[in-house]
């Protein structure tokens, strides 16, 4: 199944201590370190050569933890935006487009750029690996993650909330080594995270990491690498919708290797990350200048995220305060957490189709839609180089041309299960 393929070459590092170590198969903490910090990837090659498009995601492979590729991905696409662009009179917008749209040569089927952590993740894990991969996910995550390990016959236990269900489309059925359990309804993402921990605390699973998993975060760095490989210059902003602020690290750490490569420029790109009013925990945190994240009563949580229209966005637990996470990303490179609401939210969305000609993602729509008052508040400049990162699309024109399935959970869980029950349904269907 995965082509000829040389390993990439790389050593980890923890970000507190700079000490570098092996990858042990699934690293995913600092050996012997006490401090929460994150691990990053560093590889031997310093400048990245880029193949062409034909081996999808995998033309970034320099750059990817991984000694294998899979089957069935695409790469970001980046393009210079006329539409959108000449509407609010920049001149340097660049999209990077990470879902349907095979008329500009990307093809994400599951229609997010999740694919590109789920391609990743699956390129990192070893092929003798029995253990079966236990993913958390609000939705878009689970979609990619289902499709890659079905079509890769990599075994895998999904963990989502019930009222986000809906987001278990897909275009071919998905393959029985995909197993997907839920939380039920009126439950979220963390009740979905802590049933997670809990198989993961019994034998034969292994957690996907989150944050922590360096191929997660170096595949959604692809999104970076495609932008600065088509415009040939790290940008001045880069716009983004944050849930947990995974891709916006990811972001930053693309823009330090790609300093490091020494062809593209020496600047930082100011992080310009976003939030759907009115769940906004990582905004709060910015704005208080706190590493922690502001206490939030569960309930209060639970109702907010009931009200956004970006689900996706609605991580209580980001990886904001860890040592080489969100909190230090922005503060290193600059950048502000943004707002923006249901209507405008869904007035940015409209806009971007009418004028980009490709239907986004509603947590898409919502960094669209602080790019737009960030242009009109005078934020951004006429000229400065800005990336908006379309992290999800094309899944309207994705249900218009294909049939739908939907993938049924094999059980439905209480909201804070006990071990013991989680033990006994597993056992069950693994
Ligand atoms: C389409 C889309 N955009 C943005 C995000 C937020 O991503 P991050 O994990 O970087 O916060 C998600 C997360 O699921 C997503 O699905």
């Amino acid at each position: 199944m995965s082509k000829e393929f040389k390993p990439t070459e790389y050593k980890l590092q923890s970000v507190n201590t700079s000490k570098q170590f092996d990858d042990a198969g699934w690293t995913l903490d600092a050996p012997d370190e006490k401090e929460h910090t994150l691990i990053r990837a560093i590889y031997a090659k310093k400048q990245i050569e880029v193949k062409d498009e034909t081996h999808g995601i995998y033309r970034f492979a320099d750059w990817l933890p991984i000694h294998k590729t899979l089957e069935g991905s695409s790469a970001p696409v980046t393009y210079k935006s006329e539409g959108l662009a000449k509407h609010l009179g920049l001149s340097n917008l660049y999209i990077t487009f990470s879902g349907y749209w095979p008329e500009k040569g990307a093809n994400f089927v599951t229609g997010s750029f999740k694919e590109t952590e789920a391609f990743s993740v699956g390129g990192r894990l070893n092929s003798n690996e029995k253990k079966v991969l236990v993913v958390a996910s609000a939705g878009n995550t689970a979609r990619a993650f289902a499709r890659v390990c079905s079509d890769n016959d990599i075994p895998l236990l999904l963990c989502v909330p019930e009222d986000n269900l809906n987001a278990l489309w897909f275009g071919t059925a998905i393959k029985d080594c995909v197993k997907l359990v839920v939380t039920k309804s009126g439950s979220d993402y963390f009740d979905a995270i802590h049933l997670s921990n809990l198989a993961c605390q019994l034998d034969g699973f292994i957690p996907e990491g989150g944050a922590k998993n360096v191929a997660r975060r170096d595949g959604m760095a692809t999104t970076v690498l495609s932008a600065v490989h088509e415009i040939g210059k790290i940008p001045d902003y880069y716009f983004q919708a944050v849930g947990s602020g995974t891709g916006a690290i990811a972001a930053w750490e693309a823009n330090i290797r790609l300093i490091e490569d020494g062809r593209f420029g020496n600047n930082k790109m100011k992080l310009m990350v976003s939030q759907n009013e009115p769940f906004v925990p990582i905004h709060d945190a910015w704005k208080a200048d706190s590493r922690a994240m502001l206490p939030l009563e569960d309930n209060l949580a639970r109702n907010q995220v009931e009200e956004i229209i970006a689900k996706v966005l609605s991580n209580r637990k980001p990886p904001y305060p860890i040592i080489g996470g969100l909190y230090d990303a922005m503060k290193d490179a600059g950048g502000d957490v943004l707002l923006a609401n249901n209507d405008e939210l869904e007035v940015a969305g409209k806009l971007f189709e009418e004028l980009e000609g490709n239907d986004i993602h509603p947590a898409a729509a919502v960094a669209t839609s602080t790019l737009i008052k960030a242009v009109n508040d005078g934020t951004v400049k006429k000229d400065d180089l800005i990336m908006l990162n379309i992290t999800g699309g094309g899944e309207e024109k994705f249900k218009r041309e294909n049939d739908i399935i939907y993938l049924k959970p094999k059980h439905v869980f209480d909201i804070t299960p006990d071990v013991e029950t989680v033990k006994d349904i597993l056992d069950k269907l693994f």
